[in-house]
């Protein structure tokens, strides 16, 4: 009976799904993998299977081209090993942090390609992303005026000049015409409230030391305060316009003012200098308002700067951490700077949390295509950035641009980057990268309030090592993601004293998902 109720949840499960799914229109890239083509009257989608009891499903994409692939089978007490080289056995009573959530950015070249879209299109965009038929990102990146993925440099309040009033403070073209459009698209179909981080690049250049948007300046003393309020300002602005924020970082890539690296938009602090002003205006400015709930995040730069912000900063001014919530990192040192980096704020700060606020490919100097159709080398790079980030108790990841041209603009410095979805407004078609699939492995299947919980990798000798991560989901669901970066290989999932077994294709991220009880 046991068996004969088992076989029927398997080919329910395996064979006919609830929910059928708009498969990828693919379009193969020479040396590359493949991206999926949307355009006015095609664009595939992803629906989560609900997990019947004792089953299981799987979701593939690979180098050769699947792209969430839906599989799956059922629990059985068998506890032979014999099948697989490799068991991955779930521990759900060890507990990790508590996820806030998977996103991109709202920047205004994202708004302006968006907008260059038909309607319709500009819908399908929309729901790839946020809808339940899509991503479900539940996050925002979303910069505080311009920035370098902007046509030209601009601030609030640039006139008139040294008004610490901020008297003229208005919202800019962008804000109109692009990305409050955007945000509210995003919001209408979105499967959970859209949690927004707002990061300012540059003051306008009255505040600065010196009188450009990109290379070295720091904040003028006399404009400690205003700056505090310009924050406060654009909160006010964005909650009027049915926007609220959720979030603010302390500055976009500080050290980036201060040793003259960005020829973008910057503004230079080094550690005490932003210690004094969370402390004595920017942390008192906030939780003074009526915005006291929104999240300060500190950091805002590369790995590397992380230890030096907690050991400088806060060993200088201990008070200034009371005012913040936890701290941003993002992503282009992350192949040199150990995670581990990560510990001395989790482990002795457990109650500050830390989220990735910014990464892209093609960013670097000797990275010469910008845009690099269908790599799925690229998706690589974020499939095992985003698993040692959440390994290493990171709340959440936020890519960079949702979307961006095909020379990877516009950006009015000319730093042109890669992005998961490539706009083609000659075409009228968008492309989904593999990076845009990878995201979703995560975003979809990882909801806010999930918990990582412990997993643990069982090898043959000389078998090559998977990387992983797990979590017990609001959905009381398991979920497992594995990278399988070589060959296909049978796999044993363990979950106490059931298993399972599958197949994992060659050069693939697996999403798994299994009811928790
Ligand atoms: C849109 O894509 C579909 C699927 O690839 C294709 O059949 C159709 O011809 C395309 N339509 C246009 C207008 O390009
Ligand atoms: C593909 O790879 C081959 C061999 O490395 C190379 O000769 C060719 O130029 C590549 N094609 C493209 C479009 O990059
Ligand atoms: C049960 O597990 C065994 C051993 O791993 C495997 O060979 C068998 O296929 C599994 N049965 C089902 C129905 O999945
Ligand atoms: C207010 O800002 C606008 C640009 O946004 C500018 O054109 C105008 O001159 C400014 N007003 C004053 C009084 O400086
Ligand atoms: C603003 O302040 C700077 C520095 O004090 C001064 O050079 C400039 O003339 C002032 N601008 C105005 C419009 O008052
Ligand atoms: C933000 O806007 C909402 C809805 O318009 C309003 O109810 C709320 O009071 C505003 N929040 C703040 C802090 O002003």
């Amino acid at each position: 009976m046991k068996v004969f109720l088992g076989l029927i949840i398997f080919v329910l499960t395996s064979f006919t799904y609830v929910l059928a799914d708009i498969p990828c229109a693919e379009r193969r890239i020479e040396n590359q993998s493949v991206v999926c083509v949307c355009n006015t009257s095609y664009c595939d989608d992803i629906t989560r299977e609900i997990p019947s009891q004792s089953s299981f499903v799987t979701y593939t994409s690979s180098k050769d081209g699947l792209r969430f692939k839906k599989d799956g089978g059922i629990w059985n007490d068998s506890t032979s090993e014999s099948c697989c080289s490799t068991t991955l056995e779930v521990f759900p009573d060890i507990k990790y942090q508590r996820i806030e959530g998977f996103g991109g950015a709202v920047t205004d070249s994202a708004g302006i390609n968006w907008k260059s879209l038909p309607s319709v299109l500009q819908d399908s965009f929309i729901r790839s992303y946020f809808s339940a038929n899509g991503l479900e990102y539940n996050m925002l990146r979303v910069p505080i005026g311009g920035c370098d993925f902007s046509t030209h440099a601009y601030a609030y309040n640039e006139l008139p000049e040294n008004d610490t009033q901020l008297s003229n403070y208005t919202l800019a073209p962008e804000d109109i015409l692009y990305k409050i459009p955007m945000i509210k698209s995003i919001m209408q179909v979105a499967t959970a409230p859209v949690h927004i981080v707002a990061t300012t690049w540059s003051p306008p250049l009255w505040m600065k030391t010196h009188q450009t948007y990109g290379g070295f300046s720091r904040l003028k003393r006399q404009y400690y305060q205003t700056y505090a309020d310009y924050h406060l300002k654009f909160l006010e602005k964005y909650n009027q316009s049915g926007i609220p924020v959720w979030g603010i970082t302390t500055t976009n890539e500080p050290i980036n003012g201060v040793i003259s690296l960005a020829s973008f938009n910057s503004l230079g602090w080094d550690m005490q200098e932003m210690g004094e002003w969370i402390l004595n205006n920017l942390g008192p400015t906030i939780r003074n308002s009526a915005f006291k709930d929104l999240k300060i995040l500190a950091g805002d730069d590369q790995r590397a700067t992380m230890p030096y912000w907690f050991n400088v900063m806060f060993a200088r001014y201990p008070k200034a951490l009371d005012y913040v919530d936890g701290m941003a990192v993002h992503y282009y040192t992350d192949s040199i700077i150990p995670a581990a980096v990560f510990d001395a704020i989790t482990l002795t700060h457990p109650e500050k949390f830390i989220l990735a606020t910014e990464a892209c490919e093609g960013a670097f100097p000797w990275q010469k295509e910008k845009v690099l159709l269908g790599s799925w080398d690229r998706a690589i790079t974020y499939i095992e950035d985003i698993l040692e980030d959440l390994n290493y108790n990171l709340v959440g990841w936020i890519d960079w641009n949702l979307c961006l041209n095909l020379g990877g603009g516009p950006n009015w410095v000319g730093n042109f980057v890669d992005s998961p979805i490539i706009v083609d407004e000659d075409k009228q078609e968008f492309l989904k990268q593999p990076m845009f699939y990878v995201m979703g492995h995560f975003s979809k299947f990882i909801p806010r309030e999930s918990i990582r919980i412990k997993v643990v990798e069982k090898r043959q000798l000389f078998t090559p090592n998977l990387r992983h991560v797990a979590f017990v989901t609001p959905k009381n669901t398991i979920v497992v993601i594995v990278h399988n970066n070589g060959q296909a290989r049978n796999i044993r999932l363990k979950n106490g004293g059931k298993q399972a077994t599958f197949n994992l294709a060659a050069y693939s991220i697996t999403t798994v998902e299994f009811p928790y009880e």
